[in-house]
């Protein structure tokens, strides 16, 4: 959702800005801005519509002159997507300008408080009433007028304010969303997130929640609200140089698919060790283990997809009650949650609205958290009892694929972790598992060697109005993910079943000719679903069949078949939704969609 870049240093900053904020373009927006001090007045340019309107409109920066200034793509929440309704906002006199990711929930009696004393608004916007406040409420020091502001204010935020009275300055706090500050040889940045400034620097501070930050030429100051400075560690984000690059491919997304099996190696190797998993990063003692009653598995989207293959996992191996629930229903229904409850929430991001709140609400109620997360430092990370980072690296394409995999590769070693912990494995049964485990990026790689059968596959497809998307167990968790993949990037009509559901409604959609993708790589329901094709296939279906080499047989009943190499049951959805991210990625690329940034969506989505 909204981006936020801000500079001040010894370069032109409206070509920094711009440049920053097209690196941000993945977390979606519908308009964008930025606001230069020109040397007198703060210049502002905010269009709707894609980056490159703004940017046409200054040239890519060239025609405002000045080094400091504050840029925004926004993803509209409060008043529709228009130009006066971008950010920065200005205050009445033009004396201040601000930017804002997250949410003012008591914008309206604080707006409506402004105009009863004689201010005037030109937005719909919630942020207008932080620049309005910031000017109502400023009595000669910025700090000062700062707290007074946030004190009043109720909700989530990332703040830039620059001022034009004192230019050699931007302020930035963060509350409730992401906010970075980098640290280059030619300035001093803020964020929404790494990449907008990886081409500029590695070295990173995080600040936490409600620290006020101020950036000059030549340093960086934090001070918490009582105004005692704060001591930061300097964090070097060590991704390769072209992590948040395209690379020579067409899009971010086939390029994220590639490197997957690259991904999971990082995420899985430096954690196992001499035939055991080692997790390190958490705390999670063997005493705590089996005192658990239940484990919630909490997310949203694809994480939640994951989710829904870590309970079969989990049940499977730590033999515990494990419920997947969407976080944006776990807040709201008072789940049974005690002080033996573990909860694990997944966030590529960590800084999902739902998913945050879901956990403050699983922590409020006693339960441990256990968070998986992609992006170092975010708020998640911050605030769960402990951490699983996936090393994905940087993910920009809008619909995951190497983070879900990492993800999956976490639950995995999650599931093994606390089966031997807990003396539920031998240590046969574990040697065996981790060497499988070890075999999955080697055996993604030769599956992705053969992403040209996909391709074909997708090219006789891509005009489907409907496609439909069966499987059992592991397979049905998997079939979920490949149907969102498919239809949030190509716009065709989606729906994953287990496959024994089909007949109690879903059936009557079938026609002749209508795609059913079977995802049938679990031994003991193979039969169950070949007879759950079969029953497509008397009406009409095409089916497509993905399976393991071991079950060529496959091919007696589908279509077509795409075959991946032989591993543990278990371990099948990290190989079996390779092919399916495929599928989805070349029918939208045949169809011309804007694949990385596909319509209304964002990477992170930081409101409720
Ligand atoms: C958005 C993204 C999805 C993602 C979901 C959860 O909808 O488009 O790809 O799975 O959010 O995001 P998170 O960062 O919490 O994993």
């Amino acid at each position: 959702m909204c981006g936020i870049v801000g500079y001040i240093g010894n370069e032109q900053a409206a070509p920094v800005l711009i440049d920053g904020l097209s690196r941000l373009e993945y977390r979606g927006y519908d308009s964008a801005g930025v606001a230069v001090f020109n040397g007198q007045r703060l210049e502002v340019v905010k269009s709707k519509g894609k980056l490159a309107v703004l940017s046409d409109m200054i040239h890519g920066g060239a025609d405002i002159k000045g080094t400091v200034g504050i840029g925004h793509t926004r993803w509209a929440t409060h008043g529709a997507p228009s130009d006066t309704n971008a950010h920065p906002h200005l205050s009445t006199s033009e004396r201040f300008a601000v930017i804002h990711n997250g949410i003012i929930e008591n914008y309206m009696e604080l707006k409506n408080k402004l105009i009863s004393r004689g201010v005037s608004f030109v937005s719909d916007t919630d942020t207008e009433v932080i620049a309005q406040m910031v000017e109502y409420y400023y009595n000669g020091d910025i700090f000062d007028t700062m707290v007074k502001v946030l004190n009043r204010v109720e909700g989530s935020y990332a703040l830039g304010v620059i001022d034009r009275d004192n230019p050699d300055e931007i302020v930035a706090v963060r509350k409730d969303s992401p906010l970075i500050i980098g640290v280059a040889e030619n300035g001093y940045f803020i964020a929404s997130d790494v990449p907008a400034i990886l081409n500029r620097t590695r070295e990173v501070y995080y600040p936490d929640e409600k620290e006020i930050i101020f950036l000059h030429r030549d340093g960086v100051t934090i001070y918490n609200f009582d105004h005692e400075a704060v001591e930061k560690e300097l964090v070097h984000i060590d991704w390769d140089a072209d992590a948040a690059e395209k690379g020579g491919y067409e899009h971010f997304m086939i390029k994220e698919i590639m490197e997957q099996p690259k991904a999971i190696a990082d995420t899985i190797e430096s954690r196992i060790k001499d035939g055991r998993v080692r997790l390190d990063d958490i705390e999670l003692t063997a005493q705590q283990i089996s005192d658990i009653d239940k484990i919630y598995i909490v997310a949203c989207g694809s994480a939640y997809h994951v989710g829904m293959v870590g309970k079969y996992v989990l049940e499977r191996l730590v033999k515990k009650t494990v419920d997947v629930d969407l976080a944006s229903e776990f807040r709201y229904r008072s789940p049974l949650v005690t002080d033996k409850t573990l909860v694990i929430v997944i966030s590529q991001s960590g800084e999902t609205a739902d998913t945050r709140a879901a956990m403050a609400e699983a922590k409020k109620l006693g339960a441990r958290t256990l968070a998986v997360v992609n992006v170092l430092g975010s708020s998640i990370a911050k605030a769960a009892d402990d951490v699983i980072y996936t090393w994905a690296g940087p993910e920009i394409a809008v619909a995951t694929t190497k983070a879900y995999s990492c993800q999956l590769a976490v639950l995995y070693l999650l599931g093994i972790y606390m089966a031997q912990e807990t003396g539920l494995l031998s240590a046969e049964e574990e040697i065996e598992m981790l060497r499988e485990l070890l075999s999955l990026p080697g055996k993604i790689q030769s599956i992705l060697d053969k992403r040209d059968d996909i391709q074909y596959y997708a090219s006789l497809h891509y005009n489907e109005k409907n496609i439909f998307f069966i499987g059992r167990n592991l397979d049905y968790a998997v079939s979920l993910e490949g149907s969102l993949k498919l239809k949030e990037i190509s716009y065709i009509h989606s729906e994953a079943y287990a496959a024994g559901e089909l007949k109690h409604g879903t059936i009557s959609l079938i026609e002749d000719g209508t795609l059913v993708v079977a995802v049938a790589t679990q031994d003991r329901l193979f039969d169950k679903t070949m007879s759950n094709v079969v029953e497509v296939i008397s009406r009409g279906a095409t089916t497509l069949g993905v399976s393991k080499e071991t079950r060529s047989d496959i091919r007696n009943t589908c279509d077509f078949a795409f075959l991946v190499p032989e591993t543990d049951d278990l371990f099948m959805p990290s190989l079996s939704v390779i092919p399916l991210q495929l599928f989805g990625y070349y029918v939208a690329s045949m169809k011309g969609c804007d694949i990385d940034k596909p319509r209304n969506l964002a990477k992170s989505v930081t409101v409720e």
